[in-house]
């Protein structure tokens, strides 16, 4: 199938053209992020508000990259949440519009499910390489969520843990902030990080001894400001890098733990967090002996279209009346209403 997909749940619009899930024909990002470099986050009106702007140039421009004429179109897929509101609506009331227009079917994809779906992209010049199999123990690592899921399909699966207040994003954004570093902070705080020493301020363990999967980044948040009111001459590269190993590690601590207790093919690092170069080196280094996986392009690690279109296909093809179904804007779903959740599976 060939779709195309829009994504405007934040401050990217996006849409893209994909065929069978996997082969990226386009994918077209306008972002408003540096509107928001100062602010330290997004501004959800202006978002939307941008979103507007750009939504019919992004999807033209998709299309004429793609090559693609409408009879191509299988369906349309579209963000349906979770999100900014007025930003998904803009998604949605466009997507619904199309796929009246052409006469095509319509999808609403769950977002997380979009990120879950990005291993499978491929570059449409690139040779076909393998898809990834199941079970999948998967990292969902983002500016709003921060899951850990074990997945034996698409579209089944059983949420191991997610965090109890910061999505780890989000840590790195205020983080960022209080560092003086602009939005977004993920990038911002990698790159003056590579300067500095990791070692040289101790960050806390969150969770340590808790059982389970749950995550947590607010202790290390508030131990950055600590830190920053005891030394306030101390190296803005040194606490970067400590920051962010502080938080690559709690990520990590809790995936190499679910590693030792499930049996899964592969270990896939999904959303805006896992463009985080030093996340992955980490990540080779504990789970050595491990498949893993993180998106082929630093463009399919944060918002994009294509992501949305992959899930699209699979989840029409795993559940054939997925096309059936209405498309209702929920801004704050959680994952485990769009997906078949499996309890105590190993
Ligand atoms: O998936 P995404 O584009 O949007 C959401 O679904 O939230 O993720 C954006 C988040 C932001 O919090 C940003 O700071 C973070 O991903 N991020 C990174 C990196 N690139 C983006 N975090 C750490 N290292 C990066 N290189
Ligand atoms: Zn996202």
């Amino acid at each position: 199938m060939r779709i195309l997909a829009i994504e405007t749940s934040c401050d990217e619009t996006s849409c893209a053209i994909v065929d069978d899930g996997r082969i990226v024909q386009s994918n077209i990002i306008a972002s408003s992020k540096g509107a928001f470099e100062r602010s330290g986050g997004v501004i959800p009106e202006d978002a939307a508000r941008q979103q507007i702007t750009c939504i019919i140039p992004v999807i033209e421009q998709a299309l004429e990259e793609a090559k693609t004429k409408k009879e191509e179109i299988d369906a349309v897929a579209v963000t349906s949440g979770p999100g900014l509101l007025g930003s998904l609506i803009v998604g949605t009331t466009t997507a619904r519009m199309i796929a009246n227009a052409w006469g095509k079917p319509l999808l609403g994809i769950h977002h997380t499910l979009g990120h879950l779906s990005s291993t499978w992209l491929l570059h449409k010049h690139e040779p076909r390489s393998d898809a990834p199999r199941f079970p999948i123990l998967t990292l969902s690592a983002s500016g709003g969520h921060t899951e850990l899921w074990l997945r034996h399909s698409h579209t089944r699966g059983q949420l191991l843990g997610r965090t109890r207040d910061d999505a780890a994003g989000e840590a790195f954004d205020k983080g960022a902030n209080l560092l003086g570093l602009p939005y977004p902070g993920g990038p911002a705080i990698a790159r003056v990080a590579a300067e500095g020493n990791a070692q040289a301020t101790s960050f806390p363990s969150p969770l340590r001894g808790v059982p389970g999967y749950d995550f947590s980044f607010s202790g290390i948040k508030t131990a950055l400001r600590t830190a920053m009111r005891e030394h306030p001459e101390g190296s803005t590269a040194d606490l970067a890098a400590s920051f962010q190993e502080a938080i690559c590690r709690h990520l990590l601590d809790r995936t190499a733990n679910a590693l030792t207790t499930y049996a899964v093919r592969e270990i896939h690092l999904v959303g805006g967090v896992s463009a985080n170069e030093r996340l992955r080196a980490m990540c080779a280094e504990r789970c050595e002996h491990a498949v893993i996986r993180t998106p082929l392009s630093l463009h399919w690690c944060t918002d994009n279209a294509a992501m949305i279109a992959a899930a699209a296909e699979f989840l029409w093809r795993e559940i054939p009346n997925a096309h059936k179904r209405n498309v209702v804007v929920n801004a704050s779903i959680p994952l485990e209403s769009a997906m078949e959740t499996v309890e105590n599976e190993r």
